[in-house]
């Protein structure tokens, strides 16, 4: 959400600006900006739309300077017009922000009282102008930053250069992330260390109300209450080689095909393959005696939690509850003490997952956070952490990071099984074994005839208006990661729903114009969904079955098109299936000529509320 860079250096800083905007485009893609500081002075470049709309500026009208810093948005206060775009600021100051400044409109008020002359109707020129109050006051910009920053509520990250100090660049950060670049007499500021990875892998992350005084050879860093703190510099692992597109036409198609290679990954790190058992790890907490586990996620990664929570209560019989972040904070659900608190999320900022997170440690959980980017704010707040390193995940519609959350959380049951004695050896070689036969499954479904059957089904549901997802028992998260998958890439209106219910409502939806995709492994639930599936038939709905050989032969009958996926224990059937529906929005993405990578309204790492 937003994405933010800044650089202190001796090269030319709006072309590696630039570049690192590009890294940092999944954040938001409503408009961008540069400011850098020439001869003393702040100069910025601004344009509407996506980043190469302000490439095609610079390149007419080039900015100088070797201190700078910039801006791709995700409109939350403004319209995303050119007028809106960050950089904000004054002939003294500019601004880049990432988040929301909840008090802007009383501080807007009293700028205005005091004479400052607002341009924007943005939350963050407030932020721009208060410093430009606090300079003509006669403050130093280190001054002006510490008594602007005690006025902001809300959340935020932010990145300052202010006008005849070339040596000076500040960052701030309360409830947003924000990594500090260090490099060879050159600095960095960025919203995640992938925007710094080319520039430099050495990393230091600001604590929450942390802010750094940057200058050319180092940072010196004040927490909340303006004490000189020190932060760990770290060497981060991600390299920029990773986040090139390869030869795929979009990051979705490449992400989607790395599914068996990130999912073997986990495996290598998870499973024993000689004993077939799952490594159980050392945990601060024992899994044995846990009364009860709590999931909380957003999005998509909240369906990997559901179907995780299938697998702690059939596997583990470890009771669990799961709900969205945003409803679980203000919910405010009363925990037992000493439960787990379980938090899944690719980004590992999403900010109602964090908030989720802290009230579970207010409320005596152990926390434990499955995260893809190890050195996000949940992993470092968490108690443990599991990692999917899925590696960096492009494309905003979350695909490859999802079935490593699966893969994670599958494994993860297993260890809860073996811990707590509802697992025994010969039960847990076997769902090993299923899950080391996932990667291969997976390339199975992402070959040139299971997606050619996909590509077809593809066809059908791109002439729809609405789509019906329907799945049972841990299937249905897929169900519903299915339908919000296809409505974010294609626009096309979809609800995912359990097979069950749909006969309490969304029958009265079924005609002929309305396919209903089913996800209908083998499995002990598949005759209760075949039995659905009739009734949808029955209704003219036409049915799309994604089942393995036998269960697709089963519903030959009713199936207006079926996609045979490979045989599978119903235990990995989630992750299987979900790599199909995944592929089959895609490709009615390709059809419908719609933004894959950057669908509309949307960004990647959802940093407010
Ligand atoms: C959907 C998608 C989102 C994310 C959600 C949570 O394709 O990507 O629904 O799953 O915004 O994000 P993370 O996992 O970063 O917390």
């Amino acid at each position: 959400m937003c994405g933010i860079v800044g650089m202190l250096g001796e090269r030319p800083a709006a072309p590696l600006i630039l570049e690192a905007l590009g890294r940092l485009e999944y954040r938001g893609y409503d408009s961008a900006g540069i400011a850098t500081l020439d001869s003393g002075r702040i100069d910025r470049r601004r344009a509407e739309g996506k980043l190469g709309n302000l490439a095609s500026v610079l390149t007419r009208l080039p900015l100088a300077g070797n201190v700078g810093i910039g801006h791709t948005r995700w409109a939350t206060h403004g319209a995303p017009t050119e007028g809106n775009a960050h950089p904000h600021g004054t002939s003294r100051v500019s601004v880049v922000h990432n988040g929301i400044i909840e008090n802007h409109a009383a501080l807007r008020a009293e700028l205005e009282a005091a004479g400052q002359e607002f341009s924007t109707e943005t939350d963050t020129e407030c932020v721009a102008q208060l410093l430009d109050l606090y300079l003509q006051q006669g403050m130093s910009p280190e001054k002006a930053a510490g008594a602007a920053l005690a006025r902001l509520e809300g959340a935020y990250a932010l990145a300052l250069i202010f006008a005849g100090h070339p040596d000076l660049m500040i960052g701030a950060r309360h409830g947003a992330p924000l990594a500090i670049g260090f490099g060879e007499r050159e600095m960095f500021i960025g919203s995640d260390a992938l925007a710094l990875a080319p520039l430099t892998r050495r990393i230091a992350y600001l604590e929450d109300g942390d802010w750094a005084v940057i200058r050319r050879d180092g940072a010196t860093f004040f927490d909340r209450h303006g004490a000189r703190v020190e932060r760990a510099i770290r060497e981060t692992r991600l390299t920029g080689a990773a986040i090139g597109r390869g030869n795929y036409r979009h990051f979705m198609e490449k992400e989607l095909h790395e599914h068996p290679v990130v999912i073997g990954d986990v495996l290598s790190r998870m499973i024993d393959p000689s004993s077939r058992s799952v490594a159980l790890w050392d945990l601060p907490f024992d899994l044995a005696t846990l009364p009860r586990a709590t999931i909380s996620a957003c999005g998509s990664a909240f369906y990997a939690g559901l179907v995780g929570r299938v697998w702690l209560e059939t596997i583990a019989r470890l009771p669990t509850d799961a709900d969205v972040a945003s409803e679980f904070r203000y919910r405010a659900p009363p925990l037992p003490s000493e439960g787990l608190g379980l938090l899944v999320s690719q980004s590992g900022e999403t900010a109602d997952t964090l908030a989720a997170l802290r009230y579970m440690q207010d409320e005596g959980q152990h926390v434990l956070s499955v995260v893809n980017v190890p050195e996000s704010s949940m992993a470092r707040e968490s108690d443990a952490v599991l990692e999917t390193l899925a590696g960096p995940e492009i494309g905003v519609a979350s695909t490859k990071a999802f079935t490593a959350q699966l893969t994670v959380l599958a494994c993860f049951a297993l260890a809860a099984g073996r811990a707590r004695g509802t697992l025994d050896a010969a039960r847990e070689a076997v769902l090993t074994q299923a899950l080391m036969e996932v990667p291969g499954q997976a390339a199975e479904i992402l070959s040139e005839e299971t997606t050619a059957a996909i590509a077809r089904v593809a066809e059908r549901i791109a002439e729809a208006r609405d789509v019906l997802y329907l799945g049972r028992g841990s299937c249905f998260p897929v169900a519903l990661e299915g339908a919000l998958k296809l409505k974010e890439i294609s626009y096309i209106h979809a609800e995912g729903y359990a097979a069950g219910e749909m006969k309490h409502g969304p029958i009265a939806l079924i005609d002929k114009h309305v396919p209903v995709v089913a996800i209908a492994p083998s499995g002990p639930l598949f005759e209760k969904t075949a039995s659905n599936l009739q009734e949808a038939a029955a209704r003219g709905g036409q049915v799309v079955v994604f089942s393995d050989a036998a269960g697709a032969e089963k519903l030959c009958g009713i199936a207006a098109e079926t996609v045979v996926l490979p045989t599978c224990d119903p235990f990995v059937a989630p992750i299987l299936h979900t790599i199909a529906v995944q592929m089959l929005a895609y490709k009615v993405a390709l059809l419908k000529g719609t933004d894959v990578d950057q669908p509309r309204n949307l960004a990647k790492s959802v940093t407010v509320e």
